[in-house]
């Protein structure tokens, strides 16, 4: 144990951001040690074996702060204490300790750009009413109309619905109407006041302090308005956008970058940058602002070599001269699930278009997460996991209307189903329900029912089947933190046949990966010894939707 915590020391370069492994832990949905039904800090620390067994290099927590849990956490009321219902900060404090110890890095989630309207800031800025200092911290305006009953501007809320709600003054009249990007309890802080900005700089220095290793910037593009908040057509916004992307921005994360590097080991930023334009997400990425950004557009990719091809080119061409390394992600808890959407007709994902309900085809869409993983960790860069993705899951997309949580699917009338099918609760033993969730003498139900046939997904059910998922997923993370060319380094396509991707790594090229996208078996197209291939080999013939990696040492 002693002698394997000093090799993953010594694997574990300070800028280990451009080579880590992450996993993503839905901590509501990750293990339930009260048995209240919701996930807790706990349930991770009993957990930690699986972490390691698994070998990844650093985990992200979604939120675990203070909140009414309106946008599952969301929406903080207080950024420095961690929510009741997950556990305490002495106990955050010894999972990050704990972590440590075995070698895994901890980041957190710090969401800037709205707060929670539990918040005491907002709070304090209801009650002193229009034109106080308080009320500055966030963006309340009058309404339009006669008597101000319509609100300010035209935008529309990221969850649906209008992005405006109106207040009622102290003394119970109508009063201001305030912004909301997303849910009408996430008020979007006013970040051309000071006090936000010093404000945000204390609370990475508390995680910081507390050994947090980076931050996941929730949102990161949207923070700045433009005060004019002119009404627009969003399917034509105009450039500036009123909201997205501004260039005022920069500065926030250039403050932001400067208390990263100024601990020893300087602690690492990474943001939720959703944008479309390759330029303007690597202006996120200069050298003295964000490290890395997550990859939407490989995550939304459709499973087709051209598309793939493309992508990935774009990817390294875009990093390339602000000199971050790429990430690469499959899933998170804002999509549905990889599995189901790789078994659909169409494989591709955006924001607009999540297809909930289209028909799958479940074991195509598992052969082909089998290859895509084995994808993923080949390419140049760090890569996220979502919990549960190590085990085969596929989206719930049978839950009940009054069991949904997501604010997503009550904004919109039902109409999107939102995000809870990809964060229905781990299933880690057992043949039913909870499958050890919870405890044995848990009082309530998992927040999120578990389907049934997850007994063959659980962690203890695919442990030691050599075909299962999990063994697929430790094994490739073995074999990567084995193979020094893998993460960050050179990268160079290989000629290969018609919808084949194949391509080498490291300055020798010794390392390959294929992925064979066709619909025919084919040959490998280098000699090599076979390290690792997501399905069986057909004689010396890859399949279809099979992947393999060949040392050609
Ligand atoms: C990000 C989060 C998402 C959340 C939203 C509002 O997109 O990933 O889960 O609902 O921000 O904070
Ligand atoms: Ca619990």
């Amino acid at each position: 144990m002693q002698a394997l915590q000093a090799t993953r020391a010594r694997t574990l370069p300070t800028e280990w951001w451009r080579s880590a492994v992450i996993y993503q832990i839905y901590p509501r949905s990750f293990a339930d040690s009260n048995g209240d039904g919701i996930g807790d800090l706990g349930g991770v620390r009993a957990h930690l074996d699986h972490l390691e067994a698994l070998g990844v290099d650093a985990v992200w927590f979604n939120p675990w702060y203070a909140s009414p849990q309106a946008d599952a956490g969301y929406d903080v009321a207080d950024y420095r204490a961690i929510d009741p219902v997950f556990g305490t900060l002495a106990e955050a404090e010894e999972l990050i300790r704990e972590a440590h110890e075995r070698g895994i890095r901890i980041i957190v989630d710090v969401v800037p750009n709205h707060c929670s309207d539990a918040h005491p800031w907002f709070v304090e800025a209801l009650r002193t009413g229009p034109g106080s200092a308080a009320r500055d911290l966030f963006c309340f305006r009058p309404g339009r109309g006669a008597n101000g009953e319509l609100p300010p501007n035209d935008w529309q809320s990221i969850f649906g619905g209008p992005a405006w709600t109106r207040t009622s003054n102290p003394d119970g009249s109508p009063g201001e109407w305030y912004l909301h990007l997303f849910a009408a309890e996430q008020p979007d802080l006013n970040w051309e006041n000071p006090k936000v900005r010093e404000e945000f700089e204390d609370v990475l220095r508390f995680w910081f302090d507390r050994g947090a290793d980076g931050v996941r910037i929730d949102s990161a593009a949207l923070l700045m308005k433009d005060p004019a908040l002119t009404d627009f057509d969003p399917a034509d916004p105009p450039f500036p956008h009123p909201y997205t992307d501004r260039d005022e921005v920069h500065a926030v994360y250039r403050s932001w970058r400067a208390i990263a590097d100024s601990y020893p080991e300087p602690r690492a930023l990474i943001g939720e940058v959703w944008l479309p334009d390759a330029e303007r997400f690597a202006a996120y990425l200069r050298p003295d602002e964000l490290h890395t950004a997550f990859n939407f557009a490989f995550l939304g990719c459709a499973w087709e070599p051209d598309a793939l091809r493309r992508v990935i080119d774009e990817t390294m061409a875009v990093h390339a001269p602000v000199d971050a390394p790429p990430t690469w992600v499959l899933s998170n808890h804002d999509v549905p699930r990889h599995v189901t959407r790789y078994g659909r007709a169409d494989t591709s994902f955006n924001l607009e278009y999540r297809q909930l309900g289209a028909p799958t085809d479940q074991s195509l869409g598992l052969r082909r997460a089998r290859a895509a993983i084995l994808l993923t960790l080949a390419l140049p860069g760090s890569a996220y996991l979502y919990q549960g993705e190590e085990l085969g899951l596929d989206e719930v997309e049978d839950i009940p209307e009054v069991l949904r949580q997501d604010p997503m699917f009550h904004r919109t009338q039902g109409e999107n189903l939102g995000r809870d099918g990809c964060r229905v609760p781990m299933p880690w033993s057992g043949q039913v329900p909870p499958f050890d969730f919870s405890p044995a003498d848990a009082s309530r139900e998992p927040w999120l029912p578990q389907p049934r046939a997850w007994r063959d997904r659980t962690v203890e059910a695919q442990t030691g089947d050599p075909d299962s998922m999990l063994e697929l997923y430790r094994r490739a993370l073995a074999c990567r933190r084995g193979e020094p060319t893998l993460g960050d380094g050179p990268f160079a396509w290989l000629p290969a046949p018609e919808s084949v991707l194949a391509f080498s790594r490291g300055p020798q090229g010794r390392f390959v990966c294929v992925v064979n996208l066709s619909d025919r078996a084919i040959e490998l197209p280098v000699a090599g010894a076979v390290l690792l291939s997501s399905g069986p080999l057909d004689g010396a013939l890859l399949p279809p939707d099979t992947a393999a990696w060949v040392s050609t040492r």
